[in-house]
């Protein structure tokens, strides 16, 4: 049988220029799997951790160079021998060499590397694509619920970045991303065709109102200084219609308010003109009137991440076609969904890798999901690479949407062009939400 034969890491830049983890494993008979960790900027308090050196001479102290030698002196000794194809095996061998609930032993970048360069080397030992290798996955986790239908591999919508602000931006809107959702398109190519043309749309109509149509934030979407986030939907809206589109047919919006970031403890402070601080009575009150009033398909992270109660409150008034989606307030952690689907406080999770440091446990998270009838969102962190691994596992897994940022900057299309791809194969059919 094929083994792992020896691991290798290496410290290489994201998209911001930061240091980030690349994993190799090598096999016996010769086949290497490669990939390499996001890092995000909003990141969730229940975040598992990334060990970053913290010498304030090498890159700012964002150096990881500690998290790459746990790969080559701890992990690699003990994964050496192993079968790559067995990930659930490999992956409770990582939890056990860490020994700590947030992987911050090891590091959750050195940890979750590792997980993902295995799961290429298993594609490339069975000679499949990597979205087949996740699919036979997740048909096969363990500890997770039945799942409730025959699952296919199946192309995820993507819900698209046109405009930022939060911390992906410069301060220029509280909320963080303003998303479409192109669900009446026939299928993935038309998706991405669509998406690309409302995003020069909207450049232009940036640029012909002097909104600073050229800046781009971090995850390419555009960062005009606006009054207030009212402003920016109107603006999706506007751009959507010009490309030849109808909002609430065609097209509907999805915001990720990220509102964590901008809670004071007491008030949600999103400094708008006409209204710069909320009680999270009022916050309710006004994201459920943007809801009434918009095409919104989904909000995400509407209330900040500790406020359960208030997140099944919003649940309980929101049109039920809005899903509520949780990104800080779940973390991607089982425990967390488990707690969620209790309290009936959401009813979707974005599902990030590194936030939980495995494959294995990214596939029970989103397991749980399934089970409880969720929509589940695969999404890139807003510190990219070329590392593609996200997209194969959104097909593999059968995800319903995937959020990867704007349709520019190579990070960004790396994945979206790894989804057409997998698109012009014959086995992946369209999404069903
Ligand atoms: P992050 O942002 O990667 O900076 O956490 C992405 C998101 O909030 O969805
Ligand atoms: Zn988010």
């Amino acid at each position: 049988m094929n083994r792992i034969r020896h691991l290798l890491a290496r410290q290489v830049l994201d998209s911001r220029g930061r240091p980030t983890v690349e994993v190799e494993v090598h096999c016996t008979g010769g086949e290497c799997g490669r990939a390499i960790v996001p890092s995000g900027a909003s990141t969730g308090r229940a975040e598992a951790r990334e060990l970053r050196d913290q010498d304030p001479d090498h890159f700012d102290g964002q150096g990881v160079l500690r998290a790459c030698e746990n790969v080559t002196r701890v992990i690699a000794p003990a994964l050496k021998g192993m079968d790559p194809v067995d990930q659930f095996a490999l992956d409770a061998r990582l939890l056990e060499l860490d020994g700590t609930p947030d992987k911050s032993r090891l590091g959750a970048n050195a940890v979750l590397g590792v997980s993902m360069a295995a799961a290429h080397a298993a594609a490339a030992v069975q000679r499949c694509p990597l979205y087949v290798h996740f699919h036979r996955l997740w048909v096969s986790v363990p500890q997770a619920p039945e799942l409730p239908r025959p699952a296919e591999p199946r192309m995820p919508l993507p819900q698209t970045n046109m405009i930022s602000g939060g911390l992906h931006a410069g301060g220029n809107l509280a909320f963080q991303d303003f998303l479409v959702v192109p669900r009446a398109a026939k299928d993935y190519p038309q998706a991405l065709e669509w998406l690309v043309r409302i995003h020069r749309r909207l450049g232009r109509l940036l640029q012909q109102r002097q909104l600073e149509g050229h800046l781009v934030a971090d995850e390419g979407g555009y960062g005009p200084r606006l009054a207030h986030h009212e402003q920016a939907i109107e603006l999706l809206l506007e751009a959507i219609q010009q490309a030849g589109l109808v909002p609430g047919r065609d097209c509907w919006l999805a915001l990720d308010v990220a509102s964590s970031h901008f809670w004071d403890g007491r008030c949600y402070r999103t400094g708008d003109a006409d209204h710069a601080a909320y009680s999270p009575d009022q916050f309710i009150e006004h994201l459920v009137q943007l809801a009434e009033k918009y095409p919104v398909a989904s909000l995400e992270d509407p209330l900040h991440e500790e406020a359960w109660d208030d997140w099944a409150r919003l649940r309980s008034r929101l049109p039920r076609h809005v899903v509520l989606i949780g990104d800080d307030l779940l973390s991607t952690q089982p425990q967390r969904v488990q707690k969620a689907q209790r309290l009936g406080a959401a009813d979707g999770v974005l599902v990030k890798m590194n936030q939980v440091g495995t494959i294995t446990e990214t596939l029970q998270t989103m397991r749980l999901a399934e089970a409880a009838g969720w929509t589940r969102v695969v999404s890139a962190r807003s510190g990219e690479t070329e590392d593609t691994t996200l997209a194969d596992l959104a097909v593999g897994t059968a995800a319903h949407q995937i959020k990867i940022g704007s349709v520019t900057r190579s990070e960004r299309l790396a994945k979206y062009n790894q989804l057409l791809r997998i698109a012009s194969g014959v086995t992946a059919t369209w999404h069903e939400k």
